[in-house]
């Protein structure tokens, strides 16, 4: 019976492989992290990641098959990201893809990352009522779409440069904490007041988005301040973020008929963006669907998960690329 898809998944700093069947349960899942590689760096060092990827791979690979007790009999296709992202990255992952597909003589699918997010809040049980609103926040991406289900995915807006997860990042940084930013930046907001009025990048620009601003106003203020005071910055960050993020989020459930507000990616880690939803959620009367933390940020699973509508639709990946879905340009 061949009733798996094996994912892999090897954008940018994680590599990362699962085994999953048709209902998105979560057969066996591995992911081999870099974060000890790039912390000293405070940022992903591209030729690193793929040099890591390439060491990792293999034995990630091998750890899902043993961890699943399953050998390539029971694996129905290999879905694999092809973008966006790390190219150097990518190409480990789609070369790995390939050489399976070939050796095992199984179809290859390529996914959009993005694609893979935006269904990663069904995996393990399906938690979606659709037609959803979904906020995708993670490191390399911000966007908002609206989901009639699984498969028909419609843009509503996007950045014009930065994504919330690279700001959060980089004031991490400028505030001298660990990497990736965001954990330690939220921590950090906890204990401070929001003494300091930083802009609310396009809060009024629709369903637009920019976070390169609100980066460059933290490290001026940081700059032309004596002894500033690193915890009301990280709790004046992180109310400007959230005030952008949230408006964006109504806005767009205003426009389109939901049933509910999915937030996904790494961002959606944040226990202040998780509060602030559910608010905004009650005041909607619209569910909120969140997916497990470790589905949050970048796995394999959600691969998997998103080549499974593939299959399920019978569409030719060469034909029609990505659906409906197109974002970016690779
Ligand atoms: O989805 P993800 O793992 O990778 C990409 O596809 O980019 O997202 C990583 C991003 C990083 O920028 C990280 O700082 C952020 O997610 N992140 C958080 C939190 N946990 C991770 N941002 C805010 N609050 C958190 N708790
Ligand atoms: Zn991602």
């Amino acid at each position: 019976m061949k009733d798996l898809v094996l994912g892999i998944e090897t954008s940018c700093d994680d590599t990362a492989i699962a085994l999953v069947d048709e209902k998105g349960h979560v057969h066996a899942s591995a992911i081999a992290s870099q974060i000890d590689i790039h912390s000293e760096f405070g940022g992903i060092f591209p030729e690193f990641a793929s040099r890591a990827h390439i060491e990792a791979i293999i034995p990630t690979l091998d750890i899902v098959l043993k961890k699943a007790k399953v050998d390539q009999s029971r694996i129905k296709a290999i879905g694999v990201t092809r973008g966006p992202g790390l190219i150097g990255s990518l190409l480990v992952g789609l070369n790995t893809a390939t050489g399976l597909g070939l050796g095992w003589d199984l179809p290859v699918i390529g996914i959009n990352h993005l694609r893979g997010h935006l269904r990663s809040a069904d995996l393990e049980e399906e938690r979606v009522q659709y037609p959803a609103v979904v906020l995708l926040v993670s490191g390399g991406h911000t966007l908002i779409a609206y989901m009639e289900d699984p498969t028909n995915i419609e843009l509503l807006g996007t950045t014009r440069d930065d994504s919330v997860g690279e700001a959060y990042d980089k004031v991490g940084r400028m505030l001298g904490l660990g990497f990736p930013g965001g954990p330690y930046v939220d921590k950090l907001a906890k204990t401070g007041e929001p003494t300091i009025d930083f802009p609310r990048p396009m809060i009024h620009k629709d369903l637009e988005f920019s976070f390169s601003g609100i980066k460059s106003a933290v490290a001026r203020y940081i700059a032309a301040t004596e002894n500033p005071n690193h915890a009301n910055i990280a709790r004046s960050f992180v109310d400007a973020i959230m005030e952008v993020l949230v408006k964006k989020c109504s806005v767009a459930l205003k426009r389109m008929p939901s049933k509910s507000l999915v937030i996904v990616g790494g961002v959606a880690a944040s226990p202040q963006l998780r509060a602030e939803a559910e608010t905004l959620c009650k005041e909607m009367e619209v569910e909120l669907c969140l997916p497990p933390l470790k589905w949050a940020t970048d796995n394999a699973a959600m691969i998997a998960l998103a080549t499974w509508d593939y299959l399920k639709l019978g569409i030719h990946p060469e034909a029609k690329p990505d659906l409906q879905l197109t974002i970016g340009d690779y």
